[in-house]
Order: structure tokens, then C-alpha cells, then sequence
């Protein structure tokens, strides 16, 4: 099973997705004087854009059409560098490969996302913008992220994907940046089968974004607008059938965040009788989603043998998300220039080859967390988990 909102698929959505099959209306536009058409993406961007306290939401076709959207946005020339974390999903380096940019691999730190350390170490004359990917949920160090920039002129894209709800230091994130991106897929916090979101407070960012997801057309449009466009566009248009799963999932978030927040607390406070290992670095323990608890053992021989009793795997081995594991975009790094062998950020694989994912409300193998509780755990089955996972650390 996928993420937590999925779990919680109910009347709401389906009810939501019947109005809309029986309004007529399944495009985003509609007829304006049709009191049947119901507009739920644009009352979706507004929701989301309320949710957030950001001036412009953005619906899409995915989390990465989202970024693509985004990175586009930012207005840079080919060839410019965009640092991103080298633990991430393939969609932060591809987003920036298809709009013409470099990404430029920087370690990442013991909550499992970009290192700031190594930002500053990364920074070249072409660097232009800085991608944080908030990591299973966790804010990055945000602070440190965008006194970074503010010091070098670079623009902040945050990849916010994993992370709807999350925040920072009392903002949301995706807010905190110049721009930044949600998904709806099936393993996020809320989800619609797949959609995404971008949020901004900047009107040109906004309104380029609106562009090159809409054929290059300003916000809004109500015709064709012929004569009037400057950016040249794709088409990453969300539905009214998607949009109004969205906006009954987003209606949930809240009561997921908390219920994931509270089973996190009871499992981490059980496993904590056990020894050789110690949890991720959450950088605002208040804002973190609890999707995921991420345990860093002392050694990567320890952690493979508890996630091998377990049926579980080590992070570096779960496939996804681990640049290494990714041989299309290394193929596209060694043609740039940039590290691309295994090894090429041995910080990141040194944590990652010492860390377990544990499902909270993300069950994905692809993440490395096939195996923990859900958020229809009950208190008996944190409990039989949590013995579990002591009885496999009693082992090491
Ligand atoms: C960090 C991150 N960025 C981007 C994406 C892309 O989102 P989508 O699958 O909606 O395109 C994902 C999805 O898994 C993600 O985890």
C-alpha cells in the first residue's frame, strides 16, 4: 500500500468525482456563465494557496511537471548549475536536465537531505539556483539554505514533493524559496493518482510557470489570447476529475499529519529502549510530516543485517532516490563534466548505507520502506513492530 491519504479514500473523493462526471465539465476551463461548471482546479489553487499562505498556487499534471514548470520559471540560461541533493528522486535532476541546466550533486547530512556544508563547497560562477529536496517528509535546514543564497545571489527551487503540509519554522514548506513544487502521487502525504502543485509569492514566476504549463498562455485565460503570449509553453494542465480528488484530499491533510505525528511518537518512543543506532537529524521535529522514521545505524553491516530480518533494506539499497542507482542521469553527468561514479559523495553513501526506513504512513518499497506501521496502525500493531525491530537489534 501506498501513502497516507490513500488509506483514507472515502466518500468525500468519490462523491467529489461523481459531481464533476455529472457537471459536464472535465477540462480546467469551462463555460463562466454555466452555473454546472464547478471549477475545482481553480478552487483547488486557491485552497492550496490559502493552506500554504502563499500568494499563487499552481495545479499540474504530476510533481514533476511541477518542477519542470518551475525550474523553467527561473528564467536561467543553459549551461547555469543548479545544486540538488544526491539523495533525491530522479525527477529534481531530470527537471533541471530538460530545461537546459546542470545539476550539480552536493552531499547530503544526517536528516537525509542537501547538506549545507557542501552547498557552499559546490558553488561555481555558473551556479544560479539551489534545489533543497525536503527528504521523506523532513524539512531542510532552511536557515542555512537561504542565508546561503542570499550571500551568493542564487534562487531557491524547493522540492517540496515529499512534503505537502510540512513546515519550517512555522511556514510552510515550498513558501520558504522563490518557488516550490508538491506531488500527488500515489505515495504522498495526499494524493489524487498522480498531480502536483507549485506554489510561489512572486507574480513573474507565477505567471511563467502558468505559461509553460498552459502553451505559454497568461493565468487564467478565459479565451485564446492570440497575440498576447511571450513564453513558450507545454502542457501540464491538471483535470476537474483530478482536481477534485485533490481538493477532498486536502481536506484530510491535517487530520493525516497529526495521526501520522502522534503513531511516530509512540513507535519511536518504544524502539528506543534499543541500542547501535540513533534517528535521522529532523531539522523542525514540529514542522516533519512523520511519514517516515528513518533509523542510522553505527555501522552499514549493522543496519543490513536488522533490515535483512526485517524483509527490509537498507537505504542504498532500495533502488530509488540514490544517484547511483539511477545509470540514465550518471550517464548524463559524465557527459557534463560532473562526478558520476558510485563513490562520487561518500558522505551520502556512508549515511546511506547505515540507514533504514520505516514506514509511518509511506509504505513504498521504492524508498526503502516496505516495512513498518501504516496510519491505520492500531496501538497493538506499533507495538508488535516495535518488538520486532528490538529482537532484530538484540542481534547485533
Ligand atoms: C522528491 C521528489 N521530487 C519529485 C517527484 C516527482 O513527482 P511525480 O511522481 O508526481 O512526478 C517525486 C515523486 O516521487 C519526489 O519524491
Amino acid at each position: 500500500m501506498p501513502g497516507p491519504g490513500a488509506y483514507l479514500f472515502g466518500k468525500e473523493e468519490m462523491e467529489a468525482v461523481v459531481e464533476v462526471m455529472k457537471s459536464g465539465y472535465l477540462f480546467r476551463y469551462g463555460s463562466e456563465n454555466d452555473p454546472k461548471f464547478l471549477h475545482k482546479v481553480s478552487t483547488l489553487e486557491k485552497e492550496f494557496a490559502k493552506y500554504c499562505e502563499a500568494k499563487f498556487a499552481l495545479a499540474t499534471t504530476s510533481g514533476t511537471a511541477s518542477l519542470v514548470a518551475s525550474v523553467f520559471a527561473l528564467g536561467l540560461k543553459p549551461g547555469d548549475e543548479i545544486i540538488v541533493p544526491a539523495y533525491t528522486f530522479v525527477a529534481s535532476y531530470t527537471s533541471i536536465i530538460f530545461a537546459g541546466m546542470v545539476p550539480v550533486l552536493a552531499e547530503i547530512n544526517e536528516s537525509l537531505t542537501l547538506d549545507p556544508d557542501d552547498i557552499e563547497r559546490k558553488i561555481t560562477p555558473r551556479t544560479k539556483a539551489i534545489m533543497p529536496v525536503h527528504m521523506l517528509g523532513n524539512p531542510c535546514d532552511m536557515d542555512r539554505i537561504m542565508s546561503i543564497a542570499k550571500k551568493h545571489k542564487l534562487l531557491v527551487v524547493e522540492d517540496s514533493c515529499q512534503a505537502a503540509g510540512a513546515t519550517y519554522k512555522g511556514k510552510k514548506v515550498g513558501t520558504i524559496g522563490n518557488i516550490g513544487t508538491f506531488s500527488l502521487n500515489i505515495f504522498k502525504t495526499i494524493n489524487s493518482g498522480d498531480g502536483g502543485l507549485v506554489v510561489t509569492n512572486d507574480d513573474i514566476l507565477y505567471e511563467t510557470a502558468f505559461g509553460v504549463h498552459d502553451q505559454g498562455h497568461k493565468p487564467c485565460r478565459l479565451g485564446l489570447e492570440v497575440g498576447n503570449r511571450n513564453i513558450l509553453g507545454l502542457n501540464f494542465r491538471m483535470n476537474e476529475l483530478t482536481a477534485a480528488v485533490a481538493l477532498a484530499q486536502l481536506g484530510k491533510i491535517d487530520k493525516i499529519l497529526a495521526t501520522l505525528r502522534e503513531k511516530r511518537s509512540k513507535f519511536k518512543k518504544l524502539i528506543s529502549e534499543a541500542n547501535g543506532f540513533k534517528f535521522r537529524t529532523l531539522n523542525d521535529p514540529e514542522g516533519d510530516c512523520a511519514t517516515i522514521c528513518t533509523v542510522i545505524f553505527d555501522t552499514k553491516e549493522q543496519a543490513a543485517k536488522v533490515s535483512k530480518m526485517l524483509c527490509s533494506k537498507t537505504v542504498d539499497n532500495s533502488g530509488w532516490h540514490v544517484y547511483h542507482n539511477m545509470e540514465h542521469v550518471l550517464n548524463h553527468l559524465k557527459n557534463v563534466g560532473q562526478p558520476h561514479t558510485k563513490g562520487s559523495y561518500p558522505k551520502t553513501d556512508d549515511i546511506l548505507s547505515r540507514a533504514m526506513n520505516i514506514s509511518v504512513g509511506v509504505v513504498d518499497g521504492g524508498l526503502g520502506s516496505g516495512w513498518g506501521i501504516n496510519i491505520n496502525s492500531t496501538d497493538a500493531e506499533i507495538e508488535s513492530a516495535a518488538k520486532q525491530f528490538i529482537i532484530a537489534c538484540k542481534s547485533i
